[in-house]
């Protein structure tokens, strides 16, 4: 008998433990609406045609190790899309390219916090920062989003729950899983925040480009010059691409000491694949016209989604400003919105992710939905939710 370690037994990711239920569904011979995944690629969106072309004409000149902080060109590219944030002084020295967003987030919160120190994390939020803070033994500080004011975080009760042992907050905006995005008095309170209590503030802002009304977004790093921030970006969502693995973190106002501990961990691995790395400039640089296309698109989807789930009597949805989740409220009286999610889609074979997999307030109960689905699939889902509740709780 061989024990896995302890670390290791409180690691979920809802987004995919569903999948397995969903899975029972199809060897039932049951057809199953997936609507529980972030990769626009599994519905009808497709990589931008020359970003693919780069990385085929990089084949013979990437069988290396690359580099390990990252292509030059690549990190070049970043560091002056840093600019066009307004990210002030920013070059290829304080851009790392990671294995996806997701490893920048772990080695830039690993490179921070000790056992027993925290970093404060959204609920809701996305599940990898829960995974990466059980995975390096990093005890859980989370502070919630407010549904009642549009899902923007809770100032007072991110204050409430700083302590003498927390060393950052996360921020993701636009946010996974409720697609709010963050107005610039709330990111202004949160550096306020993070520089009274000398904290560094991770950034996730993944779904940058998809801001899908007339908000502004903006980034963290562009509205201060003094607090530390690690902006954490990547080419999975706006191009498209989320199984190359291609991310990147960018460092403004964090002193040599830490920059260098990540550096030094990013060297510990050797580096990320290297031929999809030739894919940032063109993406970067190149033509844009898909992130139109997909706003557009996503838009649409995005007012079928809230207007569908609005009319459900029983649900409830904050209207999604940003990247492609929705995060309804379910009002009826349930005991569990993981049971809710799998007895919907074992009795109508729809699949969304619980909410208790992303964090929400004690008693009220979620579900994510992502609406990159067609508008075909969206409408049938909801048909489906709709018959459904009004079976069960009518
Ligand atoms: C908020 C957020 N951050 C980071 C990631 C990780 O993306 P990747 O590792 O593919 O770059 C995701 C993926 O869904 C996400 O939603």
């Amino acid at each position: 008998m061989i024990n896995p370690a302890n670390r290791t037994k409180k690691i979920t990711y809802a987004i995919r433990d569903v999948v397995e239920a969903a899975k029972k569904q199809e060897k039932l011979g049951k057809k199953v609406i997936y609507l529980n995944i972030g990769d626009p690629l599994k519905y009808d969106f497709h990589t931008p045609e020359h970003m693919i072309k780069s990385v085929e004409n990089s084949w013979s000149k990437s069988s290396s190790y690359a580099d390990s902080m990252g292509l030059l060109e690549a990190r070049r590219a970043i560091s002056k899309e840093a600019k066009r944030l307004n990210i002030p002084s920013i070059s290829e020295e304080d851009v790392i390219i990671t294995s996806g967003g997701s490893e920048g987030i772990t080695m830039a919160i690993g490179a921070l916090v000790n056992n027993g120190e925290n970093i404060l994390t959204p609920s809701p939020g996305y599940p990898l920062y829960q995974s990466t803070l059980n995975y390096l033994e990093i005890e859980m500080n989370e502070y919630f989003l407010d549904e009642e004011n549009d899902w923007q975080p809770d100032i007072e009760d991110m204050k409430s729950k700083i302590n003498e042992k927390t060393r950052g907050i996360v921020i993701i905006n636009p946010n996974n899983p409720t697609g709010s995005v963050y107005s610039k008095e709330t990111l202004l309170k949160i550096i306020d925040l993070a520089k009274e209590h000398n904290l560094l503030i991770f950034s996730d802002e993944t779904y940058d480009k998809l801001v899908l009304d007339d908000d502004e977004f903006y980034a963290v790093g562009s509205l201060t010059n003094e607090v530390p921030v690690v902006t954490i970006n990547t080419l999975s969502k706006s191009y498209l691409c989320p199984g190359w693995r291609v991310g990147w973190v960018v460092f403004s106002n964090c002193n040599m000491e830490y920059v260098n501990a990540v550096k030094q961990l990013a060297r510990a691995r050797l580096s990320i694949n290297h031929p999809m790395q030739y894919a940032v400039k063109p993406a970067l640089e190149g033509p844009q016209d898909h992130v139109e296309y997909m706003k557009n698109e996503l838009r649409k989807r995005r007012d079928i989604t809230y207007n569908r789930l609005n009319s459900i009597p029983g649900i409830s949805c904050v209207k999604p400003k940003g990247a492609f989740y929705a995060y309804p409220k379910i009002n009826v009286s349930i005991e569990s919105d993981k049971e809710f999610v799998l007895d919907f889609l074992n009795e109508y074979q729809v699949l969304f992710v619980n909410g208790s997999g992303f964090g929400q307030k004690p008693n009220t109960f979620h579900f994510r939905v992502v609406f990159a689905a067609s508008e075909e699939a969206l409408n049938t889902a909801f048909d489906r939710l709709e018959k459904y509740m009004k079976e069960k709780y009518s």
